[in-house]
């Protein structure tokens, strides 16, 4: 592989914003027919080099060269004229239009001279079936579920004929089934010839994929090695994090599990819920396996009070509860971490520390004290290895940041009851344990944990119960002793 000269460098790439240091003399060479993957723990500067790399913002110094000429990328548009295009870690859909017209969309922005749009709209269906999609393709992409929507992001890219593929962390809100497809789809790429440039945090994935690894750590490169060099996951583990790090998952709880606090019982939801009943006891974590469109976010919004049900009772800690809306569920203490933070939760222009600390302002003498804001905020995210300042906007930190900034939110309320929608989806090998351990002391304190996860190692790690869901249905309820790999999946797909 090494013998063709590479379709693209990056040398000496610097950027820095007001306070960060987001990449320093960064360098990345990319062949032809690779898959190259960038590694690295949460703000460690990947998305800004792959933003750079499409155009989207400038680098301070540095030496972009395609096919061995040097290139100028002032906006996406000079980067798709070279051939590159890239999905981003942030959907960048057109919310309230279909599938297919977000991914014409693509087209429309390359295609110089006159547009066929019979035929780009037939390219856009032939690229959305190629990834699997299955989801209705005529209603506004708002209505989708995230891995849909992700799905016509990919689509989008793929539409184009592109060269040099960017992949933002694509795999993040995908089930094993549906990350499966899209590996497949990036072999074929690959043995098209095109580059792949792929980020994740999910190393297995990685390992499996990556014909080449480059690991930065705060903004800087640490190593740029061949996957033959590369031994194993806690190889990488140290080039990311600086050290090694212990195995997935957290012991089951030795305590048994206390009173009862959640009893949802034959909630139904049109099309999406059937007759779905469950309970939660105090200090205990129950995990919800299943595959994407199984009904799990549905459900969770439905407890949250953030769409109603057509049917069905919640109680907590025995006593029924009005839930209609989300204001209900917070007051009932019933805390929801969402699959989707940024279009969710967070206020964009507002400060981390205002974001974190959003349900429970402190006060003094009456006004808000952003001191013991900043020191609350700062408090809560040191144990999840977070790199911000309290007052920055908290628009400006990286994805996996962001999540952790939620987390801190719901922490600082006075929820008993927290159900996690992908709780560790984007974030680095590092905090991913620090959750685990976080949520395993919550437990212990005598909350209730309903830990939804597409990651299936996390939730046999991590649940002392799991249920299973499938087409709107609990389908199966498995003791911690019980809960396979084979038996979750034999539940979540079974005909
Ligand atoms: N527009 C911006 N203004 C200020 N700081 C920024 C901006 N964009 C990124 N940063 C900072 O640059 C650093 C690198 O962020 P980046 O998004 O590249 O991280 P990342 O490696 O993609 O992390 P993640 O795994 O969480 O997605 C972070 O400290 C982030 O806060
Ligand atoms: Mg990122």
């Amino acid at each position: 592989m090494s013998d063709r000269s590479p379709v693209l460098e990056l040398n000496a790439i610097t950027k820095t914003f007001p306070g960060v240091n987001a990449l320093q003399d960064v360098a990345m060479t990319v062949f032809p027919g690779e898959v190259h993957t960038l590694l690295g723990e949460n703000g460690a500067g990947k998305s800004t080099l792959l933003k750079i790399m499409f155009g989207v913002q400038p680098a301070d110094s540095g030496e972009i060269r395609i096919d061995g000429e040097p290139a100028r990328f002032a906006q996406p548009a000079d980067a798709m004229r070279a051939g590159i295009a890239m999905v981003h870690q942030e959907l960048n859909l057109v919310p309230q239009m279909t599938a297919v017209q977000n991914v014409v969309l693509g087209r429309e922005r390359t295609t110089a001279g006159v547009i066929d749009w019979a035929e780009a709209r037939r390219r856009a269906r032939e690229s959305l079936a190629r990834l699997g999609f299955d989801a209705r393709a005529d209603v506004p992409v708002r209505q989708l579920s995230v891995a849909h929507q992700q799905m016509v992001e990919l689509a989008r890219a793929l539409s184009v004929d592109a060269r040099i593929i960017i992949m933002d962390e694509p795999t993040a809100s995908l089930t094993t089934q549906e990350s499966e497809r899209l590996f497949r789809i990036i072999e074929g790429l690959r043995t098209a010839g095109k580059a792949i440039i792929y980020v994740s945090h999910r190393l297995k994935e990685v390992l499996e994929l990556s014909d080449r690894i480059t690991v930065l750590r705060d903004g800087r490169l640490v190593a740029s090695r061949t996957r033959a060099e590369v031994t194993g996951e806690p190889d990488l583990i140290r080039l990311m994090v600086g050290r090694d790090l212990a195995a997935i998952g957290v012991p089951p709880s030795a305590k048994p599990a206390g009173e009862e606090i959640l009893r949802v019982a034959n909630i139904c939801r049109p099309g999406v819920l059937h007759d779905v009943s469950l309970t939660l006891r105090r200090g205990e974590i129950v995990g919800m396996a299943g595959m994407v469109g199984a009904g799990r976010t549905e459900l969770a919004r439905v407890i949250f009070g953030a769409d109603r049900a057509s049917s069905g009772t919640i109680h907590v800690a025995g006593k029924p509860a009005a839930i209609r809306t989300p204001g209900d569920a917070i007051a009932a203490g019933i805390a929801l971490l969402t699959e989707d933070r940024k279009h969710q939760s967070l206020v964009l222009g507002m400060t981390t520390a205002s974001n974190a600390t959003l349900l429970k302002p402190p006060t003094r003498f009456g006004f808000l004290d952003r001191r013991r804001q900043n020191t609350m905020t700062e408090d809560v995210l040191r144990p999840l290895n977070t790199k911000m300042r309290a007052e920055m906007v908290v628009g400006k930190l990286s994805g996996g940041t962001q999540q952790k900034v939620v987390l801190g939110r719901w922490l600082l309320s006075d929820s008993e009851i927290f159900i996690f929608d992908e709780p560790t989806r984007g974030i680095d090998v590092g905090a991913k344990g620090e959750i685990h351990t976080l949520m395993r002391d919550l437990a212990d304190q005598g909350k209730a944990i309903l830990m939804i996860s597409s990651d299936l190692p996390e939730v046999l790690g991590m649940s002392d119960r799991v249920l299973v869901m499938r087409r709107g249905r609990i389908v199966a309820e498995l003791p911690r002793e019980d809960a396979t790999e084979e038996a979750v999946v034999h539940h979540a797909a079974a005909e």
